[in-house]
């Protein structure tokens, strides 16, 4: 009689340790893949910024200044900057060397991780879980569910300036998911 745990408990002990394992591997990776982007880009956030319109900033935390940007960033660019409530958003280089008045928020819509520009495939790619998004950001293949966010890059005294994308999604003809 040394056994005496009754035989039905077992199965719960193997689901509850499988629960746990899937919760590690579901927090664990994201979590892993978001961390250098972020400690990055990490700038105390909030400071200045006038009405609804926040200030891009580079990876050293200094305002970006259009014209000096475009002399390092070529056409078909697409660099990460600081964006709206601090998260990572790409800044588009057009192919007449205009800055798009777009930006596009790298965070994935999956779990979180950031996404990093493919310039030979042209394209988003998701390492965390193999999502893929165009070079306008719009999903076009998943786990991810939704295109990635957008915010306005408007230029305001020379210097790019992110506002928030209220407006109809031009990539999917919808209403933004994000706002
Ligand atoms: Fe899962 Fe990007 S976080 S695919």
């Amino acid at each position: 009689q040394a056994a005496s745990i009754p035989a039905d408990r077992v199965p719960d002990m193997e689901k509850r340790k499988l629960m746990n394992l899937l919760l590690l591997g579901a927090i664990g990776l994201p979590t892993a893949g978001m961390l250098l982007p972020y400690t990055y880009f990490f700038v105390p956030p909030g400071t200045g910024g006038s009405g609804d319109g926040t200030p891009a900033k580079d990876a050293l935390g200094n305002d970006i200044v259009v014209s000096e940007w475009l002399k390092t960033h070529g056409p078909g660019d697409r660099t990460l900057s600081q964006g709206l409530k601090g998260d990572p958003t790409y800044l588009v280089v057009e192919n007449d060397r205009t800055l798009a008045t777009y930006g596009i928020n790298a965070v994935c819509t999956h779990l979180g991780c950031v996404v990093p520009w493919n310039k030979a495939e042209n394209k988003f790619m998701c390492p965390c879980h193999g999502s893929q998004y165009n070079n306008q950001g719009k999903v076009v293949r998943g786990p991810a569910p939704l295109s990635l966010a957008l915010a306005h890059a408007d230029i305001d005294d020379g210097k790019v300036v992110f506002v928030p994308w209220v407006e109809t999604d031009f990539r999917t003809g919808e209403a933004p998911w994000w706002s």
